[in-house]
């Protein structure tokens, strides 16, 4: 890994530009629920997941594709968009619904993050469910690290700045970072606060709390599980594939050649 210290932490995705992506390694994290099922997705057989910012983008893409090919999913306040396939819940993107099919996910924060950050070098999703993958991946980049954190509705989800602290704490192991961002230091720091009883603190989160009101509690229980999907859902051609996939694999080639993406 370059430096330890070049990491920036988002805490919402609404004030991140270009110029902060550009030539950098980004994770977009929304562990509620758009990166959790992004990774679910892609490890029951989803040949790529299209993260989209809107209504517009999903139907136009949509119209172009075999109407058996892919799955339409997405959320408006937590619920199924009307006459979409699939809501956001993980749990929907079984097999059988999604094996060999794209997906195109509309949702609330998580893919209008994604979609903000897509120039990026190397693009990821990450959440708790791929944990150790990600950092994996990060502790291979010779780039800037980025950690975008959805959040909710421009403000701070405590979920996904918890998962930013596990990324970090794990990246940094073994290496001292010295001074760090101030974002960055809030969010390891919140995550040490918490790491004894973590599942505990991440219960209290307001979306948490809004979700198992909502009759998703096995949502949440599911999307806090670390390192449950080991897969590494990384972005190319306006698209979210396995990295395994992907030959030359991101980081395999010299880096300008293997990750150009063609729009
Ligand atoms: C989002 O992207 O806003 C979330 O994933 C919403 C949700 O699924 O509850």
């Amino acid at each position: 890994m370059a430096d330890a210290s070049n990491v920036e932490v988002f805490l919402t995705y609404s004030s991140v530009t270009e110029d902060d992506v550009r030539g950098a390694t980004v994770v977009v994290i929304d562990v509620l629920r758009a990166c959790s099922t992004i990774a679910t997705a892609l490890h029951h057989g989803a040949r790529a997941v299209l993260p989209v910012a809107d209504m517009a983008e999903a139907g136009k893409i949509a119209a172009n594709l075999d109407p058996d090919m892919y799955r339409l999913g997405g959320e408006r306040n937590a619920e199924k968009i009307e006459g979409y396939h699939l809501g956001n819940s993980p749990l929907e993107y079984t097999q059988d619904e999604v094996e060999g099919r794209d997906v195109i996910l509309n949702t609330t924060n998580g893919t209008r993050a994604l979609s903000r950050a897509k120039t990026a070098k190397h693009l990821l999703a990450g959440s708790f469910l791929n944990a150790s993958r990600v950092v994996d991946f990060l502790k291979q980049v010779e780039t800037p690290i980025v950690i975008i954190c959805a959040g909710r509705q421009n403000r701070l989800s405590l979920e996904d700045t918890i998962c930013a602290g596990v990324l970090l704490d794990r990246l940094w192991e073994n290496d001292d970072p010295g001074l760090v961002s101030d974002a960055a230091h809030t969010a390891v720091t919140l995550y040490h606060h918490d790491r004894d009883d973590v599942e505990d603190a991440l219960k209290r989160a307001n979306h948490a709390q809004r979700l198992m009101r909502n009759g998703y509690t096995e949502d949440v229980a599911y999307c806090f599980a670390i390192d449950a999907v080991p897969v590494l859902p990384y972005y190319r051609d306006n698209r979210l594939v396995l990295a395994d996939s992907l030959s030359p694999a991101p980081l395999a080639a010299s880096d300008d050649s293997a990750d150009a993406p063609s729009l």
